[in-house]
């Protein structure tokens, strides 16, 4: 047997890689207009940035990491995320100290978590997601937000929900876990041996954990929500006004705690309510995770931002039957009759692609017909046929596909006519 993809993973082919360019082109545009800007970090780093950033009761850490030892015996792990690594390098490269604040960032790349694959839940990932670093405004949560929303929206997906939380600050996650800890210690028992260990460390956790989602202990838990101090109530209230202004729908799940260690206040996911989405609806997801800078060496700073997977957006379009308006023609075909005009066929095609038209030929030596078939297929708008008597005059004689229109002229003019056909 031949060698396989491994577990987990896509290539991602022609035919189906155009409508991954085009929703990343949207991406980027829609960066531009709330201005972000895009940061390219390594596709690995140190193990430490996810255990300390990421959080050491999670499942990303405990379990999905890809970590290797190097040549150089250093403890190296395959991003998960991209919010770690984002503000390592915020931290490294001192863009606090930039004048322009707060530092907007985006990224468009892949993510490696060792789960176990099903739809919509793959071991390599590809994650569009935006950091802002540097301010504690509610109005930069409902920015940050609003850029997801849009995002789906403008790709025509209609049937979404946002759902949004708060986790309070630290003074009201300190008596969270206390309440979650007297809630859950008499029965710990009937959890999973990771959740007895997460008890004391971080009970949080035991709410999304997978193996115990069904006990109604974890339904039952104290919410977050009656524990917030009027700091933080009020933060969220005005993220909540925010959206409302904006009309962007919302519900407020007060069970909503992520799956990552560094969040605080704000927390949100938007799900796709579309019919055969599959078992896992979560789009996106993000929040504030104003702490993580200094837990990873630099100054207090305030955090927040979302990722949502490629994949998953894919489906959810699949899903909702949005046909993306991919374009696939080229604008002209070059047809050669005999090894002479194929010659001549080569340099014209040099110069299309110069002036800047999509264009090719034929290499495999087919009949005129074969060639016409291959033009087909490329969805031409124009052929371009070099035959011996255009050969002997120095002509080009060219069809319309559409219309079927045909013309000759002179060679030297085959650029000026498509410039002014095409452009
Ligand atoms: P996350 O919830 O772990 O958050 O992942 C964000 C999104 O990545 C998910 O909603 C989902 O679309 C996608 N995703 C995660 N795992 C997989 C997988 N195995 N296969 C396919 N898609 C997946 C974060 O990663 C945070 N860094 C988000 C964030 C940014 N928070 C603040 N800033």
């Amino acid at each position: 047997m031949g060698i396989q993809i491994p577990r987990g993973t896509q290539d991602i082919l022609p035919g189906e890689i155009e409508k991954w360019q085009y929703v990343e082109q949207k991406a980027r545009q829609l960066c531009e207009s709330y201005c972000y800007e895009e940061i390219r970090t390594p596709i690995f780093e140190a193990t430490e940035l996810f255990v300390r950033g990421v959080g050491e009761t999670t499942d990303i850490v405990q379990k999905e990491m890809y970590t290797f030892k190097d040549r150089g015996n250093r403890s190296i792990t395959l991003r998960p995320e991209g919010t770690a690594p984002t503000v390592r390098s915020f931290v490294e490269k001192k863009l606090y100290g930039l004048p322009e604040q707060p530092t907007k960032l985006y990224y468009i790349g892949p993510m490696f978590r060792y789960e176990r694959p099903q739809t919509g839940r793959m071991r390599q990932f590809y994650q569009f997601g935006v950091e802002a670093l540097g301010s504690n405004d509610p109005a930069i949560d409902a920015e940050v937000i609003a850029l997801a929303i849009d995002f789906y929206k403008s790709l025509g997906l209609k049937e979404l929900t946002l759902v949004i939380n708060s986790l309070g600050d630290t003074e009201s996650r300190t008596k969270h876990k206390q309440a979650l800890i007297e809630h859950f210690k008499p029965h710990i028992d009937q959890f999973c041996d990771d959740c007895q260990i997460r008890l004391e460390k971080n009970p949080l956790r035991i709410l999304d954990c997978k193996k115990d989602a069904e006990n109604p202990l974890i339904q039952e838990a104290p919410a977050i929500l009656n524990y917030l101090n009027a700091e933080s109530s009020a933060y969220f209230n005005k993220v909540k006004q925010y959206l409302k202004e904006m009309k962007i729908d919302f519900v407020v799940d007060p069970t909503l705690v992520r799956g990552l260690d560094y969040y605080n206040h704000t927390a949100f996911e938007i799900m796709s309510n579309a019919k055969g989405f599959g078992a896992i609806t979560t789009l996106s997801g993000g929040g504030r995770y104003n702490g993580l800078v200094q837990e990873i060496g630099g100054p207090e700073t305030a955090g927040i931002g979302f990722a949502l997977s490629i994949e998953r957006l894919l489906m959810a379009l699949d899903a909702e039957g949005v046909a993306l308006p991919i374009d696939k023609e080229i604008d002209c075909y070059l047809i050669a009759h005999g090894e002479q005009a194929h010659e001549k066929a080569t340099v014209l095609l040099y110069e299309l692609r110069k002036a800047g038209f999509k264009a090719d030929q034929d290499y495999l030596n087919r009949k005129i017909k074969g060639q016409f078939k291959s033009a087909d297929r490329k969805k031409a708008k124009f052929t371009a046929i070099l035959g011996e008597s255009e050969l002997e005059n120095n002509t080009i004689a060219i069809k319309e596909m559409l219309s079927g229109e045909q013309t000759e002229i002179p060679m030297k003019e085959i650029i000026a006519f498509f410039q002014s056909k095409l452009t």
